[in-house]
């Protein structure tokens, strides 16, 4: 069985104060999860979150990380230094990455490699665009996006990333994905997995949904066989709306 992951992604929203302000209130309120709980949050509160972590489950992402090690990459971080700040986890290819900073399939890929290789747990981030689920792509899209990420990783590595499934027109415009989108999409994620890396790589995967998840269409979601977790956005940035989203089974 897999174990669902719900992560909390920040975006470009609080500095450490408010970061180490809302860790400490969420901490009480997800002790009990069942989940794997992580919160991404921006580089700068890294170390705030970090200390506010201290005594929690909940783990620590980064939202984006460069594919070098080190060099002239003004305003880059690397693997390395995300994980000596404290990051476990990092998003990569996240659509607003994609839509406003230039990212493309292969620089996702690149990224997803040095995130594995610095010892760093890769949420994946693919998804269609409103014209394109209504072109009838959504299927090839998210193949394509999903191979393309995972090229030269080694089915062991592939196995230990997870995959959010986010279509574009459902992040932060409070349109989800019906349950049976979602779901169907994300078996189409997974069977694209299958067909490359064999049932067992495919059977631990996990592929979370994103886009408006909230308190009420959690259980809904989350009911449905496919969906391993989810990526938040606008939910993760209030403890209480976060963390019933945490528990969507209680
Ligand atoms: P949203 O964002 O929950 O605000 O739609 C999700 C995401 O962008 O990961």
């Amino acid at each position: 069985m897999r174990v669902p992951v719900i992560a909390g992604n920040w975006k470009m929203n609080k500095g450490p104060k408010e970061a180490a302000a809302l860790i400490n209130e969420l901490k009480p309120l997800v002790k009990d999860a069942e989940a794997t709980v992580v919160v991404c949050v921006p580089a700068v509160d890294l170390h705030a979150a970090k200390q506010a972590l201290r005594g929690s489950k909940i783990k620590l992402g980064a939202q984006n990380v460069h594919y070098k090690e080190s060099g002239a990459y003004t305003g880059e971080l690397s693997a390395g230094m995300l994980r000596e700040a404290g990051a476990e986890y990092v998003i990569i290819g996240h659509s607003e990455r994609r839509q406003y900073f230039g990212e493309t399939d292969e620089t996702v890929n690149l990224r997803v490699k040095a995130a594995v290789q610095g010892g760093l747990i890769p949420i994946i981030c693919v998804g269609e665009k409103r014209e394109q689920r209504e072109a009838g792509y959504t299927d090839t899209l998210v193949t394509y996006q999903t191979l393309i990420a995972l090229t030269g990783l080694t089915g062991d590595e592939v196995s230990k990333t997870i995959i959010a499934y986010e279509p574009v027109w459902a992040i932060g415009t409070g349109l989800t994905a019906t349950d049976e989108q979602a779901n169907e999409t994300i078996a189409v994620i997974r069977e694209a997995i299958r067909a490359k890396y064999g049932k067992r790589v495919s059977n631990k995967v996990r592929i979370q949904y994103g886009g408006s998840m909230n308190p009420k269409n959690v259980k809904g979601l989350m009911a449905q066989p496919e969906i391993d977790g989810g990526l938040i956005g606008v939910a993760s940035l209030k403890a209480a709306d976060f963390s019933q989203v945490v528990n969507y089974s209680k």
